[in-house]
């Protein structure tokens, strides 16, 4: 949700900012704008909807030579998307202008009191406000900097911010509480991003600031500090991203490209991670030694979305291989109802962009309690990893559609390397950590070979593309794969889904099934098959039809459609069978004629309440 850029250098920067605004596209937004900085007069273009939109608008203009400017792609959350509340915004003078990600909880105050000081202002935003009180600030600041920071100290909440100020062309000033900001250094010129997607096609040399820091930004340098006025030094590391991960390369969407990613990126979270002599896992980033590990005497994992339903499969796991109780919570659910922290329990925060909110919130709150927890993030740098300090990452690579798949595949894959680990500093014997190792080993043929059915259910998913309504059933290491798989489909295709536990079904939803309500049953090859097979029986005696996803050998005709999986260890079999779910949802809303990576209503990051 919501990007920023900022450039300050000798291109021409309007189509500089413009791209990095097009490169953050994939978080979610709903209007966008760009101020440049030229002869001591600042130019806003905004427009409500897409970055296409803002494009068209400066083309009704003639394009403007400023060579420092800043932008912003918005998704509402104080007042209607619109042309007047999109960023950037400005104080009454248009001294100013501020680009703005997060959300300032005293904004109704500072508004009130702003209106009470005689200030007319022009939109619903918080950020508004922030324009004004720097500007004021400005009359007694020696620097555009100290204004920042004297304006900041009366803001409550979040916010990653950039200003510009009309006097000052030859610097921005950013700074950062809880929404990202990264510096990208170029060669005599600086950019300015939320998100490091908006920079990698100019520079991989970034710096990424610490939540309570501002940075000054200049064509060739930068410097950093405290809200308290303390110097910070801040050297700049590589990212190992290129622009090439966030481009399609040939693929017609990125949820395609990235579920034909899987294969690799799972082979890169398990490399250099298994080690076969003692039929383990290294996780080093845990910061656990054995002790700790076996001091461990609950594991729950915490995530929104489809990283909580990978929590699931974590907890599966993790009682399964090392025998210890463990579950799976929404990170909304856990921040908000006051939980107890167990002192024995290990934490697992899940998410792939590491800046969900909600997860950001569980975290602080269990390290105010003195809970243990561990990140399992995919982006490197990201709030929730670092507030975590210790954890896996995932090395999924940069996902930019948002439905998840490679990412939710090496969290799976992480919490199984986890869950051995637990496992073999307890009772798991030796013989059985090899087949665990040996089947994670297999996992990226397995997804490829999964990946190769793809126009059987392609087939499957047209057939049944008319359904307004699909059940997604399963039990115990099935559950949370048909949870995901209903999710999946109901984010990118529209259709509602539910998922149930198959038991369950008798319970009362056994009542919606007829010949227009087809259910996905998920049979895995273990000891709940009969009852699996049950289910379907159940079903189908009342005329739905039954799409069933196994790698066991089912009767013939039992089912109307099979999408076959290929067998490989049982405890690992959530991951592949969720794979051909994946596919199944896209060629649904493919079918739909839906938008697959941007679907309506929803963004990659979730970065507010
Ligand atoms: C959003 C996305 C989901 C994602 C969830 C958690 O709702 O649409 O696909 O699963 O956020 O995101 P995270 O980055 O924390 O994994």
């Amino acid at each position: 949700m919501c990007g920023i850029v900022g450039y300050i250098g000798s291109r021409v920067a309007t189509p500089v900012l413009v791209e990095g605004l097009h490169r953050l596209e994939y978080r979610g937004y709903d209007s966008a704008g760009v101020a440049v900085l030229r002869r001591g007069r600042i130019t806003v273009t905004k427009a409500a909807g897409r970055v296409r939109d803002l494009r068209e608008r400066l083309a009704e203009s003639a394009p403007s030579p400023a060579t420092v400017g800043i932008a912003h792609t918005r998704w509402a959350t104080h007042g209607e998307p619109s042309d007047r509340n999109a960023h950037p915004h400005l104080d009454a003078e248009g001294r100013i202008a501020v680009v703005h990600n997060g959300i300032i909880e005293n904004a109704e105050q500072l508004r009130a009191k702003l209106v009470a000081d005689g200030v007319e202002l022009v939109s619903e935003t918080d950020t508004e406000a922030l324009a004004h009180l720097i500007a004021a600030e400005l009359a007694t600041a020696p620097s555009l900097e100290d204004a920042v920071r004297a304006a900041l100290r009366g803001v409550e909440g979040t916010y990653g911010l950039v200003v510009l100020d009309r006097t000052r062309p030859d610097e921005l000033v950013v700074a950062r509480n809880g929404s990202p900001i990264v510096l990208g250094v170029g060669d005599g010129e600086m950019f300015v991003a939320s998100d490091v997607a908006a920079l990698v096609h100019h520079t991989q040399r970034v710096v990424f600031l610490d939540d309570g820091e501002l940075a000054t930004v200049s064509a060739g340098a930068y410097r950093t500090s405290t809200l308290d006025s303390r110097r910070t030094s801040k050297e700049p590391t590589t990212v190992d991203l290129v622009a090439d991960d966030y481009e399609l390369g040939g693929h017609s969407d990125f949820m395609r490209k990235e579920m034909y990613e899987q294969p690799e990126a799972i082979a890169r979270a398990l490399r250099g991670r298994l080690d076969e002599r003692f039929a383990t896992a290294h996780l080093g980033g845990l910061g656990l030694d054995p002790m700790a590990l076996r001091a461990v005497k609950r594991v729950k994992f915490l995530g929104c979305g489809s990283a909580y339903y990978a929590g699931q499969m974590g907890a599966t796991l993790v009682e399964e291989l090392a025998r210890i109780p463990a579950d799976a919570e929404p990170a909304s659910e856990f921040r908000y109802r006051n939980p107890v922290v167990d002192p024995d329990a290990l934490y697992v925060a899940i998410s792939q962009s590491g800046e969900t909110l909600d997860t950001l919130a569980a975290v602080q709150e269990l390290r105010r309690k003195g809970g243990l927890v561990i990140g399992a993030v995919n982006v490197v740098g990201s709030a929730i990893a670092r507030e975590c300090g210790s954890g896996v990452f995932l090395h999924a690579g940069p996902e930019v559609s948002v439905a998840s798949t490679k990412a939710l595949t090496n969290m799976t894959v992480s919490f199984a390397m986890l869950a051995l680990l637990l496992g073999r500093v307890r009772d798991l014997s030796a013989a059985a950590g090899q087949r665990i190792v040996t089947g994670l080993r297999a996992l990226p043929e397995r997804v490829d070979e999964i990946l190769a059915g793809e126009s059987e259910v392609e087939r499957i998913a047209k057939r049944f593309a008319h359904a307004r309504h699909m059940f997604f059933l399963g039990r115990v290491r099935g559950w949370p794969v048909a949870r995901e798989g209903a999710q999946k489909l109901k984010e990118i295709s529209y259709v509602h889904a539910e998922a149930y536990q198959s038991a369950e079904l008798k319970h009362g939803p056994l009542a919606l099934i007829d010949a227009e309500m087809p259910s996905v049953v998920i049979v895995p090859e273990d000891e709940l098959l009969a009852k699996n097979i049950g289910t379907i029986e159940q079903i189908r005696a009342r005329g739905g039809p039954v799409i069933a996803v196994t790698n066991a050998d089912l009767p013939d005709g039992l089912a109307d459609e099979v999408i076959r999986v290929p067998r490989g260890e049982p405890e690992l079999d959530p991951i592949l069978l969720t794979v051909p779910l994946q596919l199944l949802a896209y060629h649904t809303a493919t079918a739909l004629g839906r938008d697959i990576d941007k679907p309506r209503n929803l963004a990659k990051s979730v970065t507010v309440e």
